[in-house]
């Protein structure tokens, strides 16, 4: 059994849920946002982590005009109305990705909700919002590099750079939809993930589910690289140091 602390959606289908049922696309982007309210509320009562959701990719810039002004006509509709909700639910709101292109009364929204629930000590909630992982990647490097130009980049310094840290390494991954790939989407923080692709169209998403997927996947068992004996005798990293002493002790014999 392993504890599922931090999930990503990646919330997909919209479109097509949408088109089956002779509407416009962006019906389906409505009919979605009002899931995400479902979901954030059920991540909080589980008393998760962190729930990061890919509500627009860097890509989707390319998309129609107006499928791209209602993603964010959304953001805000969303925000205006649940801000009060996540700060009673003691909810940490942020929003990664570049958004120094949205309206500009969009980012002061997001700036608002940010700020005041920066003390909150409940669910990290995180919208990517113009987000691409690459570039996130690409972004923590430079800065590093900026300040340490003479150091080697480690691991421990790469997260530190990155849009949100403190939400940390993702242990469930769920894409609805029906597509089974991960689209650009928090690629370092995935490394160890477990993924869920459901058929569900992101519209048709529900708490029930949700929560399915969460027992289902928390008796899924996590080896990081590891064998599944060895997980009870030690601790992986003693284990890997062990192995590495002792491996070094056998090459010198060797010689
Ligand atoms: C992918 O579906 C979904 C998106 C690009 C946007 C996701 C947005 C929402 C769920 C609503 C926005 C809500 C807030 C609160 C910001 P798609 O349109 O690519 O679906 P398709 O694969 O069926 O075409």
């Amino acid at each position: 059994m392993s504890e599922i602390k931090h999930v990503a959606i990646i919330m997909d289908g919209n479109g097509r849920w949408a088109k089956q049922r002779f509407r416009p696309r962006i019906w389906g982007h409505v009919r979605g946002s009002a899931v995400v309210s479902s979901i954030v509320q059920s991540a909080s009562d589980r008393g998760l982590k962190a729930l990061t959701l890919y509500a627009f990719s860097t890509e989707n810039w390319s998309r129609p005009v107006d499928e791209v002004s209602t993603l964010f006509k959304l953001l805000r509709k969303f925000l205006l109305k649940e801000k009060e909700r996540i700060l009673s639910n003691n909810i940490k709101f942020k929003v990664i990705g570049e958004i120094g292109n949205l309206p500009k009364e969009t980012i002061k929204l997001i700036n608002e909700v940010e700020e005041s629930t920066k003390d909150a000590t409940g669910l990290f909630l995180t919208f990517a919002f113009s987000y691409g992982s690459r570039a996130e990647i690409i972004k923590a490097v430079n800065t590093f590099i900026e300040s340490n130009p003479n150091k080697e980049i480690t691991e421990a310094d790469i997260k530190k750079y990155f849009y949100r840290p403190e939400a940390g390494d993702v242990d469930l991954m769920i894409r609805t939809g029906g597509e089974q790939r991960i689209s650009n989407f928090l690629l370092w923080q995935i490394a160890y993930a477990e993924l869920y692709f459901t058929p569900t169209k992101w519209p048709e998403f529900t708490s029930n589910e949700f929560c399915k997927i969460l027992d289902q996947v928390s008796m899924r068992e996590r080896r990081f690289g590891n064998v599944s004996s060895q997980n009870d005798l030690m601790d992986s990293c003693e284990q890997a140091d062990a192995n590495k002493a002792n491996f070094l002790k056998e090459s010198i014999t060797d010689v």
